[in-house]
């Protein structure tokens, strides 16, 4: 989808990283119409919560699946073929290049899209290093992007910090989609380089995922509404 065919409200996507299928659809039943996209991670997925897809599709929710997939390509196209069934949106794996040729031949014509996670936002060029790769973090975030974009991927993962660079290079074709995100007061846990709402908006993310700023708070209703209202007044 380009920007402007995306629903202002569908730009925010809340992390249901809560350990229980009860926990998360109370938590959709207190966010009420407040949000429509939500995100299913390892933490849920794997407490029984794969069932929550079909469920959240057949309320007219959107689903992120964030499995983070890597295999070898052929155990990734049958995976994500099995994973189109499930009613998600959005879909992760590893930017590695059979990884992601193996997901889009696997999600094929159907209206499942791939994203590709580039660099992980917890390592840096030492970690990089010690994992025996040559290139930095933004030479690799940038080589990865443009196999990604050749490969057919739908949109990337990356830190609000990279949206602008990453825009040059995949342009509008793909989504970028950024965690990271806090609002202005609130605590920054172990995220490192964060950004407001307004301000990833503004500098060209065309989703936020949010977790605990928004399920961990005493009125999870209220923050993600005031975070809609942030980016609605930065798409003005
Ligand atoms: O609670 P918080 O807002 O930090 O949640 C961010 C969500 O985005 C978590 O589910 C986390 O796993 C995910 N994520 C991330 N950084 C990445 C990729 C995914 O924080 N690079």
């Amino acid at each position: 989808m380009t920007p402007a065919e995306i629903a202002p409200k569908d730009r925010l996507i809340v992390a249901l990283d809560v350990p229980s299928l009860e926990l998360a659809e109370a938590m959709v039943n207190r966010l009420g119409d407040s949000v429509t996209f939500y995100k299913i991670g390892y933490r849920l997925a794997y407490a029984g919560g794969l069932p929550l897809v079909g469920k959240l599709a057949d309320r007219g929710k959107k689903v992120f699946l964030d499995l983070k997939l890597h295999d070898i390509g052929n155990t990734v196209t049958q995976g994500v073929e099995s994973i189109t069934k499930l009613g998600a949106t959005f879909l992760t794996v590893h930017a590695y290049p059979q990884t992601m040729k193996g997901a889009v031949e696997g999600r094929g014509n159907t209206s499942l899209k791939i994203l590709a996670v580039t660099v992980l936002t917890s390592y840096n060029e030492d970690d990089l290093h010690a994992a025996g790769y040559r290139l930095g973090v933004s030479e690799l975030v940038e080589a990865r992007a443009q196999q990604a974009q050749v490969l057919g991927v739908d949109g990337l993962v990356c830190s609000p910090e990279e949206v602008g660079s990453l825009r040059k290079i995949v342009g509008h074709q793909m989504n970028l989609v950024t965690p990271g995100i806090r609002p202005a007061g609130s605590a920054t846990g172990d995220q490192k380089r964060i950004m407001t709402p307004g301000r990833a908006i503004a500098a060209g993310a065309d989703y936020l995922v949010v977790g605990r700023p928004v399920v961990e708070a005493a009125d999870p209703k209220a923050v993600a509404d005031a975070i809609q209202a942030e980016i609605a007044q930065a798409l003005d």
